[in-house]
């Protein structure tokens, strides 16, 4: 493992109170050790456990599987034992990778004889407000004897010094050159000259990794029903890829499918979730908690459901999240600032309506840049009938394989990310050096010549797909032909060019819909006429309307001006009602392309969807021009 003072990409894990470490809540065997499988001396279970321990002179505590006692020896030689409290040791010392946050990993055995493993952080035993005395009752430690009793554990756990040190990350992924996998294990995979055990501080809200059935029962029955279903094998990709991000310096980004209900985009989400055996999540959390769902998907694929029934602030974190690739830094009690959660990642998600279309649709403008980071799929493949699939594998329709889908997804989750990242982690070097000439490659064989920067910048990330599932291929993980992800990653890549920069059949008429009825609507009451007495040369856009008024009384909350001419009317929408009221709902950019397509709409004499124009009171005034054909049959 690297020397763990990398800010860039560590994390500060201060040990927080009520947190317990990622194998805590379970009766398991926490001295096997990171990968190595060497046992973490002073790790003892509290059935074999018996010890005296001198803290200071005269103060001797006896630890055994009844619990806690201090020992009392009176002049004659003779030894009380008084029980301070249950089974309770402090096995190891902790801190985060700059070595700041120190605390004790301690172990607990319940009054059920299950045993928990929480970290205290070492503030917490300063502290007067009985936060860690309630914490410790409710994992189950019984103190015997009151506020007395509990002063003596409180001394006995601040003057134990075990000779064991763990590391504490705050998040699952890289750290260094090992990978935490936050399954229900601790799973830490691969080593380095300082390798030590990582204990991962998962909070409440995340959830660990389900580990069920073995990497040969993922790939004959869950891989096997990729092949030929490009949306199954992007996504299986897609969460390969979401390792490959920091290795490979690609950025956070999102993937969302896109289409009516009941084609199977859910089932698509709960298959993803296998290779990791993370889980579909839905947000309905404050900005808090998504940062930590964040971080427990650093350098993983993150998956979402139901982007549509996200608060719209939320959406906008999305947003943020995907930018910033980190969290906000805040106050943690009075002193202290905790560093900011980072994480990169990619998201997977679904809804009907496009990402830029539900941000559209509250006001919000797609951020620049987002755009990018933001790609929709249109879910549904093209001719065949069958909602997200292509291919049925022998099943008699579109929902007898969701549901088939769906059933293998609950039995066999986990193996493959773990198979991928054993591999992964002992050829960093290797990926990275083919990482660059697949991707010119797929550019260059994939994406039309004359495609701009942002195309080119979201080309990377389905090339990146292409080739975490062809590595994953290579490693013997799936079971595809070598070929599978990159033409999966392909038609999902063509897919979205096809999409994009038009707005799909059904949302334009819609689209276009609103528009006709909102022109015919307000047409008199919002729209300011343009009375314009003609130049002697005949030009109707020559500048004169400035001699008009500037206002006219009787059009309340003007969203534009019409003008009569020979050949109809005229309409000059200004750039903000355009968005927010005509276009509300829509990607208001692809309706004003589509319209200009269709010759609804007249485009400024430099190609620009955008006219300038003087209108009353506005001089050179950026806004829609609307041609007299959108009220009317044909173009
Ligand atoms: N490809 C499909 N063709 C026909 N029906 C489907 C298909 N996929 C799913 N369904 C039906 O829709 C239900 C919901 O599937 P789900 O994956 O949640 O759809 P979505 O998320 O697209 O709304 C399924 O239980 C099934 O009955
Ligand atoms: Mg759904």
């Amino acid at each position: 493992m690297e020397k763990p003072n990398r800010k860039d990409h560590e994390n500060n894990s201060k040990p927080e109170m009520g947190q317990s470490v990622v194998n805590g809540n379970e009766s398991i065997d926490i001295s096997r050790s990171a990968d190595t499988g060497a046992t973490l001396d002073g790790a003892p279970s509290s059935s074999s456990y018996f010890s005296i321990i001198a803290i200071a002179e005269g103060t001797e505590y006896e630890l055994s599987q009844q619990g806690v006692f201090l020992l009392i020896r009176d002049p004659d030689g003779e030894v009380y034992r008084h029980k301070l409290c249950t089974f309770l040791v402090c096995f190891a010392w902790t801190r985060d990778s700059d070595n700041c946050q120190w605390g004790r990993v301690v172990r607990i055995g319940d009054p059920d004889g299950v045993e928990h493993v929480m970290i205290i952080p070492s503030s917490a035993l300063a502290d007067e407000k009985g936060e860690l005395r309630s914490t410790l009752l409710s994992q189950g430690v019984r103190i015997i004897g009151g506020m007395k009793a509990w002063r003596k554990v409180i001394y006995y756990l601040e003057n134990y010094d075990p000779i064991k040190r763990v590391r504490c990350v705050a998040k699952v992924g890289w750290h260094g050159n090992v990978y935490v996998m936050g399954d229900n294990k601790g799973t830490v995979i691969g080593s380095g000259p300082l390798a030590e055990e990582i204990y991962l501080q998962a909070t409440v809200s995340v959830r660990l990794c389900r580990l069920l059935g073995n990497i040969d029962d993922w790939r004959l029955h869950v891989a096997s029903l990729a092949v030929g279903n490009s949306r199954l094998a992007f996504v299986l990709s897609s969460a390969f890829a979401g390792a490959l991000l920091h290795i490979l310096g690609v950025h956070s980004g999102s993937f969302n499918l896109r289409g009516s209900s009941s084609i199977g985009k859910t089932k698509l989400l709960i298959i993803a979730v296998t290779v990791f055996g993370n889980h579909v999540e839905s947000w309905r959390a404050t900005d808090n908690a998504m940062e930590a769902v964040a971080a427990a998907h650093n350098d993983r694929l993150m998956v979402v459901d139901e982007l549509g029934q996200l608060d719209v602030k939320l959406l906008g974190s999305i947003a943020y999240m995907l930018g910033n690739e980190r969290g906000k830094t805040r106050m943690t009690g009075a002193i202290q600032v905790r560093k900011p959660f980072e994480w990169r990642l990619l998201l997977l998600s679904s809804s009907e309506l496009s990402m830029s279309d539900m941000m559209e649709s509250v006001g919000k403008r797609s951020m620049a840049g987002q755009d990018t980071r933001m790609v929709d799929i249109p879910a549904a493949v093209g001719q065949s009938g069958f909602g997200v699939w292509e291919n049925l594998h022998g099943f008699t329709g579109g929902a007898a394989f969701s549901d088939h889908v769906e059933e293998v997804a609950l039995k066999y989750s986990g193996s493959a990310g773990e198979a991928f990242i054993r591999r992964l982690a002992e050829g960093r070097e290797a990926v990275r050096h083919e990482w660059q000439p697949y991707k010119s490659r797929f550019i260059s064989e994939h994406v039309p010549a004359d495609a701009d920067g942002q195309v080119l910048r979201v080309a990377e990330r389905f090339a990146l797909v292409g080739f975490a599932g062809w590595l994953a291929t290579t490693y013997g993980i799936t079971g595809w032909p070598e070929r599978e992800s990159e033409a999966a990653a392909v038609t999902c890549m063509k897919a979205w060019l096809t999409d994009r920069g038009s707005v799909n059949g059904l949302e334009w008429e819609k689209a276009l819909d609103q528009i006709r009825l909102y022109i015919e609507r307000h047409g008199s009451a919002r729209f300011q006429e343009i009375e314009r007495r003609l130049r002697q040369n005949q030009n109707p856009d020559a500048p004169e309307v400035s001699k008009f008024p500037e206002r006219d009384a009787s059009v309340q909350n003007r969203v534009g001006f019409k003008e009569r001419r020979i050949d109809g009317v005229h309409y000059f929408i200004l750039p903000e009602a355009w968005r927010k009221e005509l276009c509300k709902g829509y990607d208001s950019g692809l309706v004003a392309d589509q319209m200009a397509k269709k010759g609804y709409l007249q485009k400024s004499t430099d190609g620009k969807l955008q006219d300038r124009r003087t209108l009353p009171g506005l001089v050179n005034q950026r806004c829609y021009h609307l041609l007299p054909t959108v009220m009317g049959g044909e173009a």
